[in-house]
């Protein structure tokens, strides 16, 4: 049986435990570049021991970004710049990953400290969002995108490919397309934001033609041998579970006849009209019939933020890998914190050798 600390291999990839760090905006970027921020940021998730530390949610065009603080990767400038901190999680021990997005209707907005809300059309800082249908996601996001043109799709199909390309070349072993949380691919999919009448609207096949073909001509250009995975809103809490549910399984299945290795499952943000079960990792449940109904390798996410129920996910066989968001941003060091409470902290240490040894061998003074 596996657990938390088990390795898991997919393709040419192992990870030497099931804890991801999940995708987390900074909203601290210039103009989609990296910055020191980044570069602390991310060496010190993965010196804290996740076998998998993922670079958060990286435009593919500077107008698929969220907010003017969000990461690029549309020039190989920016893939450049992102390559030592691709080394740096490497020389922690754990496994480089980067997701790639486009923000859709939900582009162009301040970041979430200044307002979270759209940027008004006519201000220099933001741009012009872009969508299958011109439908705002509404209250602080009121902004109607523009409708895309067939040219407008097959470009940003285009940039995800190039942002694939130049994300190998930085260096990262593990690929995740952003189809969640009420951004483009979830837009395509959504019948909330999708009412097009043409090959790309309609029937599921029509709304889910988008992320499958993206993710084919991404798979063309992503090597085999690593892991080439999507996040994907299985589920809106808008009353209607059960049909997207089955109709987003539907999906994933198309999504691994074309290539996808593993699922990410999470939910929709496609309307502001639900009612979220907000519990301890809610989740799972979902995230475990896709699995199985799906017969794919997968993970989730959303308030597993104790080491047992991130334990039992995997002990369960609901899931394969764990992704952990805000638990690592309160301390990086949680899955040593994970190791110790479950009483597994094996060699070589979760942490870092100049950490793992001290900890070991001396053990912490406690405060009284
Ligand atoms: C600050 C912050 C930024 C986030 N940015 C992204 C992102 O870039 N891409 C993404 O898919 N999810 C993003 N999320 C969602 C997280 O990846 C994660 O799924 C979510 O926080 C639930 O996990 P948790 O309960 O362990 O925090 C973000 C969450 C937070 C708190």
């Amino acid at each position: 049986m596996s657990d938390l600390f088990s390795p898991f291999s997919l393709k040419g990839v192992t990870l030497r435990n099931r804890i991801a760090a999940s995708p987390m905006c900074q909203y601290s970027a210039t103009d989609g570049f990296v910055n020191d921020w980044h570069s602390v940021h991310y060496a010190g998730i993965a010196r804290g021991g996740a076998g998998l530390t993922i670079v958060e949610a990286t435009g593919v065009s500077p107008e698929g970004r969220i907010t003017p603080g969000c990461l690029g990767i549309w020039t190989d400038a920016h893939a450049e710049k992102l390559e030592p901190i691709v080394r740096s999680i490497e020389a922690a021990g754990s496994v480089p990953g980067i997701q790639l997005a486009h923000a859709g209707r939900k582009a162009s907005a301040n970041r979430p400290w200044e307002g979270d809300d759209h940027i008004l059309a006519g201000d220099p800082r933001g741009w012009e969002p872009i969508a299958p249908s011109a439908i705002a996601f509404g209250r602080h996001l009121g902004r109607a995108p523009r409708e895309m043109t067939p040219e407008d799709i097959a470009r940003v199909q285009d940039d995800f490919v190039e942002g694939a390309k130049r994300s190998l070349r930085a260096g990262f072993k593990w690929l995740n397309l952003h189809f969640a949380h009420g951004y483009l691919g979830q837009n395509f999919l959504s019948e909330h934001s999708n009412k097009r009448r043409d090959a790309y609207g309609g029937t599921l096949e029509n709304r889910s033609r988008f992320l499958v073909e993206t993710l084919t001509a991404v798979r063309a250009v992503w090597p085999e041998e690593y892991p080439l995975t999507v996040r994907l809103g299985v589920v809106e809490f808008d009353g209607r579970d059960e049909q997207t549910l089955s109709e987003a399984i539907e999906v994933v299945k198309r999504l691994k006849a074309a290539g996808l290795d593993m699922i990410d499952v999470s939910f929709g943000f496609s309307t502001y009209e639900h009612q979220i079960p907000w519990g301890p990792a809610f989740i799972v449940p979902f995230a475990d019939r896709v699995r199985r109904e799906a017969d794919i390798p997968a993970s989730t996410t959303w308030n597993i933020a104790t080491p047992e129920l991130a334990d039992a996910a995997v002990r369960d066989d609901c899931v394969d890998v764990v992704m952990i968001g805000r638990s690592l941003l309160q301390n990086p060091h949680w899955p040593d914190l994970a190791s110790r409470a479950l009483k597994r902290d094996t060699k070589p240490w979760v942490l870092s050798a100049p950490y793992g040894y001290w900890l070991e061998r001396y053990g912490v003074a406690q405060l009284t």
